[in-house]
């Protein structure tokens, strides 16, 4: 395992942790939120979690969750989560995140805005002074008219590329829509930017997770930071 996965493995195990018995949670998506899904499948199976249910954020969340016997809810029956661990593509200090480099920023946001407390999960390279400053934000789109979402964001100064899968093909997400990766630079009013993007139609939601995150895990070569910021 190289040093960056030990890093992933690490804080995903020490977000797992946070889960207690009778908890509803929300699972994320990617290679670091994997690593929380197997230590709460491995904790179920030895005892020393029970009675938890939870919802995931992807489809491939949702297989490797039943494939550990993690026990799946509907928003039907939960109308809250106590806990959400997810990743990150980039989080500032405010604890201010990118997210959708996986696809899966559609369901995120879903399952974090019924969180009572969103756990975001990194290894150091995703922290950044300012969101923008590494990586592009992944907006979701559907598929008709994409072209006029494309040139929306342009005009909000914005590069942007559609998202391709690995088969050179258009990406799409679980929900059947487009990506649209649109790089701004250093974002330096993220309410402002996510306000444009949110009234837009055609957009159907956007990688900013703007003031969500409670909790921020980073596991480094120098040992764990936990910072804790707000709780819904
Ligand atoms: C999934 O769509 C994403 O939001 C991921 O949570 C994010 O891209 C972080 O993924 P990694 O942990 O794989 O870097």
């Amino acid at each position: 395992m190289d040093q960056q996965t030990a890093l992933k493995k690490k804080a995903g195990e020490f977000a797992a942790d946070l889960v207690e018995s009778g908890m509803r949670v929300g699972l994320g998506t990617g290679s670091t939120a994997i690593w929380a899904v197997r230590r709460i499948g491995e904790k179920l199976k030895s005892g020393e979690l029970t009675d938890i249910v939870a919802i995931p954020t992807s489809i491939r969340t949702t297989e490797e969750a039943e494939s550990l016997g993690i026990p799946l809810a509907s928003f039907d029956e939960l109308k809250e989560l106590d806990i959400t661990i997810d990743g990150a593509d980039e989080v500032d200090g405010r604890l201010n995140v990118i997210k959708g480099g996986g696809g899966a920023l559609l369901r995120e946001k879903i399952v974090a805005q019924i969180t009572k407390r969103l756990v975001i999960i990194v290894d150091p390279s995703k922290q950044v002074n300012l969101l923008g400053e590494t990586w592009a934000v992944p907006i979701e789109v559907v598929h008709f008219g994409w072209e006029s979402q494309k040139h929306f964001l342009e005009s909000l100064g914005a590069t942007v590329e559609m998202r391709l899968g690995e088969d050179g093909e258009p990406f799409f997400t679980d929900g059947g829509n487009l990506i649209l990766d649109a790089n701004f630079g250093r974002i330096y009013n993220i309410l402002a930017l996510e306000t444009k993007l949110q009234q837009r139609a055609g957009i159907v939601e956007s990688g900013l997770f703007f003031e969500m995150a409670s909790d921020l895990i980073v596991a480094s070569p120098d040992g764990m930071q936990h910072i804790q910021g707000r709780i819904a």
